[in-house]
């Protein structure tokens, strides 16, 4: 019968890091896959993450299952790292995932049991794996605008008139901060105006948060998330902990459903449910990482201290970039690289100029021009500034 299979589509990223790999040059730079890294191109294991894994190592005495929604204190420390005490606990279900994108296939899979015909509306340009996650599920998808090739902003005006379309039974994914791959974010203002759409429409917000801590810091990323929670009858969160914590082999995320008219056993059951269904207990081993570090004082410090030098050190590479290609081009159309917040920004170059980048000046970064900053360090922005203005950009 496996004979009757088909190819599936190469995933780009992938593909790409396997031509970085295979490229013998010595000056090459890789901006292609998501991870963070620090100067020297590492991934490091945090140091909180070190020590939470050592002290386990000494305390865990058994390794039998946990609880079908995860350990109850993981949850409850993730729901106020997300949420702060915007929303009352009795309002909020939650399931730990195999890290963000089990949170979000999760969700894709609790709409569709609550409605089978919800169109979900995902920005243009958005995370890939969203789309093909849709498309494997067989849900309908409504591609919003998002980003504006031209001020490499966000197309506001675009986005809201195109939400606007949407209706009760409709499911509007946004990226709670950090947009992946663009960059490009929405301001408190007009987070208020999303929130109003959909008040008026009725449609219900999916919030993907994976980037918690790497953008404008720990509380002002979560601010949207938190203002639609708290102004939106329900709504559902998937947070990932694999990039702001470093342990993305972990596994790590969670899943939340805030709802206030919804029977919270049903609500809480189809979520322990789905888990169930698809892997049954969640990883724990990351989950009880961030548990140690989110419970005590001085390894939270000290998480919290080592992931700001992480988002200062990408905005400081990010100002660095800007400042290179004002030099450059004699002009500040790259300045919104420094606007932009996060790991990523897309640059807004043609394919063919990527190309072109790759192969003149060894430069890797995704087909859409999207740059993972963090696989800048300073000697590498002005080769990366140079390439960016040889090619024409
Ligand atoms: C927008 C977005 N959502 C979710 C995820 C999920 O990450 P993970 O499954 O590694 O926790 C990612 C990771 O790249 C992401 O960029």
């Amino acid at each position: 019968m496996f004979e009757h299979l088909t190819a599936q589509k190469p995933d780009g990223i992938l593909m790409l890091m396997q031509m970085y790999r295979e490229d013998p040059r010595e000056a090459k730079v890789d901006l292609g896959v998501g991870v963070y890294k620090d100067a020297t191109g590492n991934t490091p294991v945090m140091r909180a993450i070190k020590a939470a894994e050592q002290k386990l190592w000494e305390v865990q005495d058994t390794k039998s299952y946990v609880g079908l929604a995860g350990a109850p204190d993981f949850n409850d420390a993730m729901v106020n790292l997300v949420l702060g005490n915007t929303v009352p606990r009795s309002s909020v279900n939650s399931v730990a995932t195999p890290g963000g994108t089990g949170a979000v296939r999760q969700a894709f899979e609790l709409i569709r049991m609550a409605n089978a015909d919800a169109r979900i509306f995902v920005s243009n340009p958005t995370w890939p794996n969203h789309l093909s996650i849709l498309d494997y599920l067989g849900m309908e998808k409504f591609m919003y605008r998002y980003f504006d090739d031209e001020t490499r902003g966000v197309d506001f005006d675009g986005m809201i008139a195109d939400l606007k379309t949407a209706k009760k039974g409709d499911v509007i994914l946004l990226h709670g901060c950090c947009h992946n791959p663009t960059g490009a974010n929405l301001t408190g203002p007009q987070w208020d105006e999303v929130i109003k759409v959909l008040n008026d429409t009725g449609a219900t917000p999916m919030i993907d948060i994976a980037y918690q801590g790497f953008g404008d810091g720990l509380d002002a990323d979560a601010a949207g998330t938190r203002a639609v929670a708290a102004a939106v009858p329900e709504c559902l969160i998937a947070a990932s902990c694999s990039k702001n914590f470093g342990i993305y082999r972990e596994r790590t995320g969670i899943l939340m459903l805030v709802a206030n008219g919804t029977d919270k056993a049903i609500a809480q059951g189809t979520l322990n449910f789905l888990n169930r269904q698809n892997y049954s207990f969640p990883p724990d081993h990351g989950a009880r990482l961030v548990t140690m570090i989110l419970n005590d004082d001085a390894l939270r410090t000290d998480w919290m201290a080592e992931l700001e030098e992480m988002r200062t050190g990408m905005l400081d590479l990010r100002e660095r970039l800007a400042k290179e290609l004002e030099q450059r081009s004699g002009s500040n159309r790259f300045g919104f690289i420094a606007q932009h917040r996060g790991m990523f920004s897309r640059l807004g170059a043609a394919p063919e100029l990527v190309v072109k980048m790759r192969e003149d000046s060894g430069i890797y970064m995704v087909g859409d021009s999207r740059m993972n900053i963090a696989g800048l360090n300073a000697e590498t922005v002005p080769v990366l500034a140079d390439a960016i203005v040889k090619a024409g950009v």
